[in-house]
């Protein structure tokens, strides 16, 4: 019982914190320049048409007639059961047009202002139409809790360089929020391949490419390098996240589709309490950079029946993160489900109790991974990764405290600290090294345990490779397939030392 009120407490003086450091903290400048480009970008928009590529066509909605438009369906669903008195937005009424053509930004930012004052109320929008939506922000802290963002029709992004200004690092925002669901079966379309095509040779590359070294001159052939845009649009370097929550309590995102954004598609940063379920994100595997879900300092976030298949991580779990759940997802393609890059440029970097399980994953470069940057302070503590079974995964298990994608990075002996890292029955087919472990000299990882591994090889256009390890620790409970006789059982001679400062 007063364990339940102090947790309480607890909630609302960090969001009482919140709320104070959005007005003096760095993320207000970080807002307002978002906003001034948000509005920027509907003026510009409003005067000029976006261009269709050709690919819309197979967005529901596309081709609605006209009479049809000016009678919006007042209510696609009814309101949440649990919440009495609650209201409805609709962009329509707000002067959304939804013909793929006309910028609805203004509208849907009327629903907001509206829907924001009304605790509990639903913004909808409804199926069989297309939003273009340019660079916009749903936001606290003064809204009313419990919001509702119903989601039935198609919202997608200007693909003319001019409504991104100098570039911006969000498409969709929410933040400072208390409750708020995005549900529904409607989809969000970043229209990416426009970003992607622009060459962003000096962006990073997954560093774990350098492991993996094709027989064959032909295989390099598919390896994602960006023919440059024939379109003639240049897009800004900063490419943004389609849909980003900030700063909010109690988020969940559940049935929508998240596709082709030009970066990483559903981001939460310094959220508490996230629930992601029966989504799918969709883009190209040889999309730069395209994460599926992204978590950084974010708390109690759970993670289930999901598909992912994206040009880079399938879920990123980043500094600042514990008490993540994530289960019965689909990765692939893809590069995985990774824990970093932690520790760049000599930060601290802090996650812990961290559960991957019930995992499929096909065709993904890696499996799980852990990835830091040499320099690095601070700790990963407590993960289980279990039951992921892989097929044609190119580093099914990996440990990278070498990550480095800017080429070439010097030995320091600083480390982000890994400690207990549990791996169990992960199972299936691998196409370069089933394990890669490569540790700190100077902390090396500790209670690294093995249990039920058997991979087994699938020659195809790779050099193959014997597991390795270098600086790790721990047990193998049960034989693995193939035997990873370069585990170290046990502890290391000579104690790890962690100063204080780095402890998390
Ligand atoms: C989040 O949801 C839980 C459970 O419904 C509730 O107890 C808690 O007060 C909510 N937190 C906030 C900040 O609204
Ligand atoms: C670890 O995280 C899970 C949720 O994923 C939570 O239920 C559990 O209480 C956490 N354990 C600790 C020790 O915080
Ligand atoms: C850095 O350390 C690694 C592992 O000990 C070693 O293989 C590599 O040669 C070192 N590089 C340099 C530049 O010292
Ligand atoms: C290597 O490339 C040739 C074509 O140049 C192709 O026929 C062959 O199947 C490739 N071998 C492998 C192992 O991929």
């Amino acid at each position: 019982m007063s364990g339940l009120s102090f947790r309480r407490l607890a909630f609302m003086l960090l969001f009482a914190f919140l709320v104070w450091s959005s007005s003096t903290g760095t993320c207000h400048a970080r807002r307002g320049k978002h906003w001034r480009h948000s509005r920027a970008a509907s003026a510009s928009l409003s005067k000029k048409k976006a261009k269709s590529h050709g690919s819309g066509s197979h967005h529901h909605g596309g081709s609605k007639s006209k009479s049809k438009a000016p009678s919006p369906p007042k209510q696609v669903t009814p309101p949440p059961p649990e919440k009495k008195g609650s209201e409805n937005f609709n962009v329509l009424d707000f002067g959304a047009k939804g013909d793929g053509d006309t910028d609805d930004t203004k509208a849907f930012q009327a629903a907001w202002a509206s829907a924001c004052k009304v605790e509990a109320s639903t913004i909808v929008v409804p199926s069989e139409y297309v939003f273009l939506v340019g660079p916009i922000s749903f936001s606290g802290p003064y809204c009313e809790a419990n919001i509702v963002f119903q989601l039935d029709g198609t919202i997608i992004a200007p693909t003319n360089a001019k409504a991104w200004g100098s570039g911006l690092l969000w498409w969709i925002e929410f933040t400072k929020l208390r409750g708020i669901t995005i549900r529904g079966n409607g989809v969000i379309d970043g229209k990416g391949s426009v970003w992607w095509q622009d060459s962003p040779f000096d962006d990073p590359v997954d560093d774990e490419a350098k492991l993996i070294i094709p027989l064959n001159r032909t295989a390099e052939q598919n390896s994602p390098i960006p023919i440059n845009s024939k379109l003639g649009s240049k897009m800004p370097s900063t490419k943004p996240t389609a849909l980003r929550f900030y700063g909010s309590f109690n988020v969940t995102v559940t049935g929508i589709t998240i596709q082709n954004s030009p970066q990483c598609h559903l981001k939460f940063d310094n959220c508490m309490g996230v629930s992601v379920y029966e989504i799918s994100v969709s883009s190209p595997g040889d999309s730069l950079n395209t994460d599926g879900i992204h978590l950084q300092n974010s708390k109690d976030v759970l993670i289930h029946s999901t598909n992912l298949a994206c040009g880079d991580d399938c879920v990123s779990i980043q500094t600042g993160c514990s008490n993540v759940y994530i289960h019965n997802v689909n990765c692939g393609p893809g590069h995985g489900i990774s824990i970093g890059g932690l520790g760049r440029d000599s930060t601290k970097a802090c996650v812990s109790n961290i559960t991957v399980r019930d995992i499929i994953m096909h065709n993904t470069m890696n499996g799980v991974r852990i990835k830091t940057w040499q320099g690095g302070s601070g700790s990963v503590q407590g993960v289980l990764f279990s039951n992921i079974q892989v097929t044609e995964v190119e580093l099914p298990i990996v440990i990278d405290q070498f990550y480095c994608d800017k080429g070439k990075c010097k030995n320091q002996t600083s480390a982000v600290a890994l400690s207990g890292i549990t791996y169990e029955r992960i199972k299936g087919t691998y196409t370069v090294k089933p394990v890669h472990f490569a540790c700190s000299d100077s902390l090396p990882c500790m209670d690294v345990t093995l249990t039920g591994i058997e991979l087994k090889p699938l020659q195809e256009r790779y050099h193959m490779y014997d597991p390795f390890c270098w600086q790790t620790f721990g047990e193998l409970t049960t034989p693995a397939v193939p035997p990873i006789d370069c585990l170290q059982i046990g502890k290391p001679s000579s104690n790890r030392i962690q100063s204080d400062h780095d402890s998390c």
